[in-house]
């Protein structure tokens, strides 16, 4: 049921993606646009789109703010490939976009693809003015310098530390860096029902921690030609990872229990919450 789920939203915010860009003119930033946003798991998305669901809100609607989590994930992705910070060639098997055109347009592309994600919660289609307005505070919050960018920022200063980080600092670290717009996707559909997120909240960060762990435990078991991406590259580069912290078993145990208790924050919801269970379950299996 869930990579059910999973392929249908991956081919419902790739027409999304498609209809923006058709009504675009075609120059560069926008060919490279859309090379950034193809392909992935849509993950973020099908959170969006499942707790939407969860809540009663209409996917029509929710397809908006999906497709806008999946733009500024992969803006996030454009910049954290530029040579200025993991310096990689490879996203989703394909040459990234400053390889494939150059750095300016990589910059350019990223910043549009972040106003694209603000111009998509922002529509009216979305719902009341409230509902829009509450999604675009939490995602700016999630996306800026208290969330992701904060993450970023860790991630490099922590390459040119003079000690290692603490688990208590490496924590922090990706919850900014993954945890925040992960966060933001599996709360989108309650606060667009505009209900409690406590629970949700609670799956949201276990999810997005485990997420991230899952990701670091890739780099070191996964092959490039798997995963769509360099791999064995964090040690080299000084990351403060999972990992390089616990060791690969103490962090597949970190990351099991995560799931353990993402799943157990869901016991509110019942029958109708299985999907979301499979997809933390999802998060560490995954070969991608
Ligand atoms: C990769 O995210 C970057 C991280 C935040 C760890 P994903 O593994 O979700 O990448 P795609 O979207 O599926 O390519
Ligand atoms: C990237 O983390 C997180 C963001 C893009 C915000 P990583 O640097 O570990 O992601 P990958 O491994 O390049 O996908
Ligand atoms: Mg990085
Ligand atoms: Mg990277
Ligand atoms: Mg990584």
């Amino acid at each position: 049921m869930f990579q059910t789920r999973l392929d249908q939203t991956a081919r419902d915010i790739q027409t999304q993606f498609d209809r923006i860009y058709a009504d675009l003119d075609k120059l560069p930033v926008v060919q490279a646009m859309a090379h950034a946003t193809r392909g992935g798991k849509r993950l973020r998305g099908f959170f969006v789109l499942e707790t939407a669901r969860l809540h009663g809100v209409a996917p029509e609607q929710a397809i908006l703010p999906a497709t806008a989590i999946e733009a500024l994930h992969a803006y996030s992705l454009v910049h954290d490939d530029l040579p200025c910070m993991d310096d990689d060639d490879l996203r989703r098997g394909e040459p990234t976009v400053h390889v494939k055109w150059d750095e300016a347009t990589a910059v350019l592309a990223g910043d549009a693809l972040q106003a694209m994600a603000f111009e998509l919660v922002s529509d009216p289609r979305v719902g009341s003015g409230d509902v829009r307005a509450n999604l675009s505070l939490s995602l700016a919050k999630a996306a800026g310098a208290q969330g992701m960018v904060l993450g970023q920022a860790l991630d490099m200063a922590a390459e040119t530390a003079a000690q290692p980080l603490s688990l208590e600092q490496i924590t922090m670290l990706q919850q900014g860096k993954t945890g925040a717009l992960i966060a933001w996707s599996a709360m989108a559909g309650a606060r667009m029902a505009q209900v409690n997120t406590g629970q949700l909240q609670k799956y949201a960060s276990a999810v997005g921690l485990a997420f991230q762990i899952a990701d670091d435990i890739l780099d070191v078991t996964g092959d490039t030609a798997t995963v769509g991406k360099a791999t064995g590259k964090d040690a080299n580069a000084g990351k403060a990872t999972f990992v390089s912290h616990l060791g690969l078993d103490g962090a597949k145990r970190r990351a099991d229990e995560l799931v353990q208790s993402a799943c157990d924050a869901l016991s509110v919801y019942g029958d109708e919450a299985e999907t979301l269970r499979q997809a933390a379950a999802f998060v560490i299996a995954r070969q991608s």
